[in-house]
């Protein structure tokens, strides 16, 4: 098998920022500080100085006031995409909203629990709200109202794309008028390097039905498997009912809040600026190799690059020559909501090093350029088809 020398596949953060002597530290202050609870099971919510640590990065962030006694600790935010799908659903077949392009993780899960999703349309702005009201207008006629909508509304995975407030306050608003949760994914949370934050759907609706989801797998270290739930009564009992691991993993947890006592943000401004400066190289390599060719997306935080690419690239031969000069991304299809082929790719870039994206996407330009089966000009404006 080729060597895998420039792996835009995964979304990692910067492995060169792990704060290897810190929690290093850290940890040998928990073991010593807490065995009794070490040698205890944690609760279904977990750490409570976790919890408090992550109520304080989502109010300061957020400006409103978060308790630690409706975050739930979780194996992961994937663990807690799959919690609440199971809370939520009442039978299978059941409908869900989810943006047309998502996390692969989310699809699977919804897969395997077999509920229906509804893809929406998405554009520079996430989530299309004249789609989403036409599928809820529909679904609705049907009985066949969704259980939730779920939104990836800041660096959305794929696109990067970050959901307007003015477009947040639409969502809830229809939310609101045919009662529907809304689960918001924000695994990507404080991932930021450009411009201002919106806000979380949390911070604008104070219906206590709305979840919202997050991890330290992208601002820390996926390794870790922390991710917490923010739900209030009655959403956490309900999601709490479908627990039944006896909580997570408390050691970790402990470790993460007391490296956190140092404070919330140090970590994020370091890594966030060796992102940055990886973003703008891989979309400086783009502009050089193949400005006339494809469309991508400029996101202000997160992991990924979006690509639009021709359709008349042959995307089987893409991927294979790719593979075999050792150049790896993930397939468009991917991240569709029923895995339709379509003209896109996804470009991880936060975990390699500077050479590697300088090299790899000349080698990814050269692969599209001879996977093509034509000479035509591009046919294409926008990164979004209508
Ligand atoms: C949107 C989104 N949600 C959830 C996850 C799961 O991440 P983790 O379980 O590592 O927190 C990912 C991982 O890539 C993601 O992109």
């Amino acid at each position: 098998m080729t060597e895998l020398l420039y792996d835009f596949g995964s979304g990692r953060s910067d492995p060169g920022n792990f704060p290897t002597k810190a929690l290093k530290a850290a940890a040998l202050k928990v073991l010593d500080e807490q065995s009794d609870e070490i040698n205890n099971y944690p609760g279904s919510l977990g750490h409570l100085g976790m919890r408090q640590a992550m109520a304080q990065r989502e109010s300061t962030r957020e400006s409103v006031t978060v308790d630690p006694e409706h975050i739930v600790l979780t194996n992961g935010s994937m663990q807690a995409v799959t919690l609440t799908a199971e809370a939520l659903m009442d039978y299978p077949g059941d409908s869900v909203i989810i943006e047309e392009f998502s996390y692969p993780g989310t699809l699977s899960a919804y897969r395997s629990l077999k509920y229906n999703m509804v893809g929406i349309k998405l554009d520079e702005g996430g989530m299309r709200m004249d789609h989403l009201e036409e599928q809820l207008h529909r679904l609705n006629n049907e009985g066949k109202l969704p259980k939730f909508i779920y939104a990836i509304s800041t660096y959305q995975n794929p696109t990067g794309f970050v959901m307007p407030k003015a477009r947040r306050l639409d969502m809830i608003a229809l939310a609101r008028r045919y009662d529907i949760p809304i689960v918001e994914d924000n695994c990507y949370a404080d991932v930021h390097y450009d411009g201002h934050v919106e806000p979380a759907v949390y911070a604008l609706d104070d219906n206590p039905n709305h979840i919202y989801l997050c991890s330290l797998s992208k601002i820390l270290a996926p390794g870790l498997r922390l991710g917490y739930i923010l739900a209030r009564p009655p959403m956490l009992k309900r999601i709490l009912e479908r627990r039944h691991d006896a909580g997570g993993n408390y050691l970790t947890a402990a470790i993460v809040a007391e490296f956190y006592k140092e404070g919330i943000w140090n970590h994020a401004k370091v890594t966030n600026a060796s992102l940055k400066e990886k973003r703008d190289l891989t979309i400086r390599g783009l502009k050089e190799q193949l400005d006339d060719l494809c469309i991508w997306s400029k996101p202000v935080g997160g992991l990924f690059l979006w690509v639009r690419i021709p359709d008349d690239v042959n995307r089987q031969k893409l991927y294979e020559l790719s593979l075999q000069r050792g150049f790896k991304y993930l397939l468009g299809s991917s991240f569709h909501y029923r895995g339709k082929d379509v003209p896109y790719l996804r470009l991880a870039f936060g975990h390699l090093k500077a050479k590697q994206i300088e090299e790899g996407i000349p080698v990814l330009a050269q692969c599209l350029r001879e996977a093509r089966t034509s000479n035509q000009a591009r046919q294409f404006e926008s990164l979004f088809m209508s």
